[in-house]
């Protein structure tokens, strides 16, 4: 009675195997068409307008991926491109030598994020995050590194080891968020000979439900990194200038010795930095070489300087967190009314859906209905990653998202019955 009709989505398909000859698997990574629900979601898209995304065979999707992250204001943000075109067609962006908006944006960090003294400017989380390692390693003389959460791609954080000598990886350690007890037992054993303690300062593991601090749970690591000497890097990719312009440290009140920031800074475009202590900061001025030809291109720069310039101009934070609290308040109604096993986490700007395990082992199938029948309705949310609110999102939006949500727990209440959680 709930199903909606299946998506035409021939011309991605179609890309898809010729890609398969051009591209290893065709796309790469997080894009894989098996990343999502096979048959179900588009593979290709054509262009993209404030919260909506369209794909090639001319669907249009209310989008929460957001980019995976990077667009906080909406897609093909005017003020944002037009500086950004001015700069290449005026001045230019690709020069042998650093332009002075790399000065710009550091003094912006610095005003903006309680960590950032100094700051380095790169283009991926994931330069930021090696290059964050890179730095406590050479500022401690040590090795080892506590990890929580995910980093990016580079040898020594992946999660695919493939390709990857294990000499680049063992003297990394992981402890799960909101477990103090795994970092203690970690640090009793390993302590003195450790460079970094690296987590997300919001919990947000992939593939799992996403977590606040518990009460004390930032001011113990925090207390843990300096009682063993050890650097402690916040990994806010995700949660700078998202959460707050001052990420979830300043969220949470609790200051790391280096950050890395980078998804939501640029709307888009690539950069991104490593922010922190002067002391541990110097350390890649005197003994590291972190360079790349591409870093010093400015058209990054600009797009942060003016991302930034129209979030604190316009409140857009302020305006996500109240839109999304009215928003999770009304998903939260809906969920009430249906026995499917679904959990919410998450805050206002990030959020996700996800659902509880069960004796009969249906969990799976429900979330891949219940994402299915999103999609289908043209509501742009993942099964396996959170979701986002950007400033474009309208109140029509959501609430067409909440209708669309209604109608999928519907579908899975009626297909699943009574769900005995375990
Ligand atoms: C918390 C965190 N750190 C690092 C990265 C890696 O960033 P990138 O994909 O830009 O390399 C990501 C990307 O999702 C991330 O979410």
């Amino acid at each position: 009675m709930n199903e909606a009709p299946k998506l035409n989505i021939t011309k991605s398909k179609a890309l898809f195997e010729e890609a398969k000859t051009l591209v290893p698997g065709g796309v790469l990574g997080a894009r894989k068409p098996s990343d999502f629900i096979e048959g179900e979601y588009p593979i290709f898209l054509d262009h993209g307008k404030g919260s909506r995304l369209t794909d090639v065979d001319g669907n249009e999707y209310i989008d929460f991926l957001c980019g995976y992250g990077p667009i906080i204001l909406g897609y093909r943000e005017e003020e944002v491109d037009e500086a950004v075109i001015r700069q290449l067609r005026d001045k230019g962006f690709c020069f042998t030598l650093t332009q002075p908006y790399q000065n710009q944006l550091a003094k912006k960090l610095r005003e903006l994020v309680p960590s950032a003294e100094l700051s380095i400017f790169l283009k991926t989380g994931s330069d930021g995050t090696t290059a964050s390692i890179r730095i406590a390693r050479a500022y401690t003389n040590r090795i080892k590194v506590m990890r929580c959460g995910y980093h990016g791609w580079a040898d020594w954080s992946v999660e695919m080891k493939g390709g990857i000598p294990a000499k680049l990886y063992e003297d990394v350690y992981e402890f799960r968020y909101n477990k103090l007890d795994q970092l203690e037992e970690l640090m009793e054993k390993y302590g003195k000979e450790t460079a970094a303690i690296i987590m997300t300062p919001f919990g947000h593991p992939n593939h799992q439900k996403m977590e606040e601090p518990l009460p004390g749970f930032l001011e113990d690591v925090k207390e843990i990194a300096a009682k063993y000497g050890a650097v402690l890097i916040f990994d806010e990719v995700r949660t700078n200038f998202r959460l707050s312009m001052g990420g979830a440290q300043k969220l949470y009140g609790v200051t790391p010795d280096l950050s890395v920031l980078g998804k939501g800074m640029a709307n888009g475009y690539a950069i991104s930095a490593v922010s922190g202590k002067t002391e541990v900061m110097m350390a890649a001025a005197s003994k590291l070489f972190i360079s790349s030809t591409f870093f010093p291109n400015s058209d990054g720069y600009i797009a942060a300087l003016k991302t930034i310039e129209i979030m604190e101009r316009d409140n857009v934070l302020d305006k996500i967190w109240e839109k999304g609290d009215r928003f999770l308040k009304k998903i939260r109604n809906i969920m009430s009314k249906y026995d499917v096993g679904a959990e919410l986490t998450g805050v206002a700007p990030m959020f996700y859906i996800t659902f509880k395990k069960d004796r009969a082992e249906t969990h799976r199938a429900r979330r891949d209905d219940f994402y299915t029948q999103l999609i289908r309705r043209g509501i742009f949310l993942h099964p396996h990653h959170h979701g986002y609110i950007s400033y474009r999102h309208t109140e029509e939006d959501l609430n067409k998202t909440v209708q669309a949500m209604d109608e999928a727990m519907a579908y899975v209440s009626e297909q699943f019955g009574h769900i005995e959680a375990i």
